[in-house]
């Protein structure tokens, strides 16, 4: 052994050592202290209260929906109060701002396959897969100058006037709700799939193995599926 090496090998094992000292004291620790005094005596728990307010995620098929419900009228209203503004009295996009009704769904697919920019054109009735992810969009985002400013109730109402806006759902009398959000079809829903990564195995590879370095060589926008990245071996 070098010297160098003698110097990396010692080094190693000493961390490998505080490590499992660290370790050691964590599990010691913890049910010592008990998860609400932290860990190692530094800090303090989480609370279930304190987490709550940032567990809001919702998922496409409708998983984690908060209790609510809200009708047109009442979404009506807010929409001009907090939305018009930036997104148009019919959602056609204000002040530079984004449209929420876009071109229709067989023309955006036709300018996606073809390479075109079709961030001017995109709106909920083309791009949007899921109503429940539209729900935790506006919830979570809108408006812009207050996010999560809207009540459970009121973010279920301005999402169902979006898709009345949209043309998505057409009937006046329609109350968005907990029980019927994941069932609202989405025009551009067909156009998602689930991605099934990870996509490799993970085995560990002896011999023979990949020996570049990967380099993203850029996004594409292929069919809607936008934001795919390839990849290439750099030698
Ligand atoms: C001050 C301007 C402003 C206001 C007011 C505003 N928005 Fe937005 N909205 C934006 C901007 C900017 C984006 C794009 C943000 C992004 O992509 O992250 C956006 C994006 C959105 C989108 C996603 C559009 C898409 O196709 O990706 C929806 C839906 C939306 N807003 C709904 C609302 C609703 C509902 C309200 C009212 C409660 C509202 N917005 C109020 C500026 C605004």
């Amino acid at each position: 052994m070098s010297k160098s090496q003698i110097f990396k090998f010692s080094a190693t094992i000493g961390a490998a050592a505080l490590a499992l000292s660290i370790g050691g004291t964590a599990v010691a620790s913890d049910k010592a202290w008990g998860i609400d005094q932290g860990i190692w005596g530094i800090g303090k728990g989480i609370t279930e209260e304190a987490i709550k307010p940032w567990d809001i995620s919702i998922f496409f098929d409708g998983t984690n929906l908060p209790e609510g419900s809200g009708d047109m009228a009442r979404g009506e209203e807010i929409y001009h109060a907090q939305c018009a503004m930036c997104h148009g009295d019919f959602g056609e996009g204000a002040r530079g701002y984004p449209r929420l009704l876009g071109d229709s769904i067989e023309r955006f697919v036709e300018a996606a396959k073809a390479g075109e920019d079709t961030l001017g054109i995109r709106g909920l009735n083309n791009l949007w897969g899921h109503a429940p992810t539209l729900l935790d969009m506006i919830y979570r985002q809108m408006p812009m100058f207050a996010p999560q400013s809207l009540s459970w109730d009121d973010a279920y109402a301005v999402t169902c006037y979006v898709l009345y806006l949209t043309d998505i759902v057409t009937d006046w009398d329609f109350v968005c709700s907990q029980d019927n959000l994941a069932e609202i079809k989405m025009p551009g829903r067909d156009h998602y799939y689930t991605d099934p990564r990870p996509d490799h195995e993970m085995n560990r590879c002896m011999k023979d193995c990949h020996d570049g370095n990967l380099e993203v060589v850029g996004a594409a926008v292929t069919g809607v599926a936008v934001g795919q990245v390839e990849r290439r071996d750099r030698n």
